[in-house]
């Protein structure tokens, strides 16, 4: 087996290299204008190495996988009453559908999916205004990336607002079921200021590691969830964390993982390591097409795989 420096390189120059490199996702003008060309990767290890490749310490826009961290927060708010509202079934559909929505009364398939992840907003905007709401979720991101240089790209926030249509029908249509309490306008708000957190991989894997820690911060040793909360948020991750792609992550790369529009992969290595990948172009699942990649070709390398003996 390569050392893990020797892995992250190669892995890097390799898709540093490559020309199939997907499209950047369009629908959020502000998304569209990031170089496709962009490549970065990081670990963070258990041990509390941290090893980058490419362009690890440029921020990008985090977007869905954003909706790990505010699953976290909601979770610690409310506990097991969040599964009333939101379910824990892969969808099978894209990230932005409504179709299931109207069959099941207006409770979402999962807490990644965009409608998922709406209702956690809400949940967040309990007792708060949205500024409050978002505040604090950035916070605890800081928190877990030990790094509170973190921030929201504002311009991103505001052109997702200014072109949500389908999140407002989402939002919409929950509200009209009784799963949102507050107005969609609100619970939306927040949802667009925590996809717009800018992380680059680095912070991102940082922010990840209580979730290869059994809940756990390696480098303090503090609880941040429970060992089970945080199994079971793997099983999240691996089963929905890439929408109607989950179970061909699942397949190829082994491990739990969450994408994100902006071109970024959370990876979870139980008990080994944090990994974060950002390639801005998109597969046809709305997920990273070279970070994928790079997950599927670093876990073989390295024989990481939830399911190894
Ligand atoms: O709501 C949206 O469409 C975006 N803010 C997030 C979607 C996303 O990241 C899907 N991921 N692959």
């Amino acid at each position: 087996m390569p050392e893990l420096e020797q892995a992250l390189a190669e892995v890097a120059a390799e898709m540093t290299e490559r020309s199939d490199r997907g499209d950047v996702a369009t629908y959020i003008p502000q998304l569209g204008k990031v170089d496709p060309k962009k490549f970065g990767i990081a670990a963070v290890t258990n041990d509390g190495r941290i090893i980058l490749a490419g362009d690890a310490d440029q921020p990008f826009s985090i977007q869905s996988v954003s909706k790990v961290f505010t699953l976290t927060l909601a979770l610690g708010k409310v506990g097991d009453a969040l599964w009333q509202r939101v379910g824990r079934e892969p969808s099978g559909n894209p990230f932005n559908s409504i179709v299931q929505l109207e069959h099941e009364s207006g409770i979402p398939r999962n807490p990644f999916i965009n409608a998922g992840a709406i209702v956690v907003s809400d949940i967040l905007l309990a007792g708060h205004q949205p500024r409050e709401a978002i505040g604090e979720i950035l916070r605890f991101v800081q928190f877990l990336a030990d790094d509170n240089t973190i921030i929201i790209d504002r311009e991103v926030a505001a052109s997702e607002r200014a072109t949500g249509y389908r999140n407002f029908a989402l939002a919409n249509y929950m509200k009209s079921f009784g799963n949102l309490d507050h107005e969609p306008e609100l619970a939306l708000g927040v949802y667009f200021h925590h996809c717009a957190i800018a992380m680059s991989c680095r912070q991102l894997a940082m922010a990840g590691r209580f979730l290869a820690n059994g809940g756990r911060n390696p480098a303090t040793g503090l609880s941040v969830v429970s060992t089970e909360r945080a199994r079971r948020t793997g099983a999240l991750m691996l089963t929905c964390g890439h929408y109607d792609g989950s179970g061909d992550f699942a397949f190829r790369v082994g491990i739990p993982g969450k994408s994100g529009v902006g071109g970024g992969i959370l990876g979870i290595v139980p008990g080994v390591a944090s990994l974060a990948v950002w390639s801005p172009g998109l597969n046809e699942n709305g997920n990273s097409k070279l970070g994928s990649i790079a997950l599927e070709k670093l876990a073989r390398m390295m024989n990481w795989s939830i399911f190894a003996p």
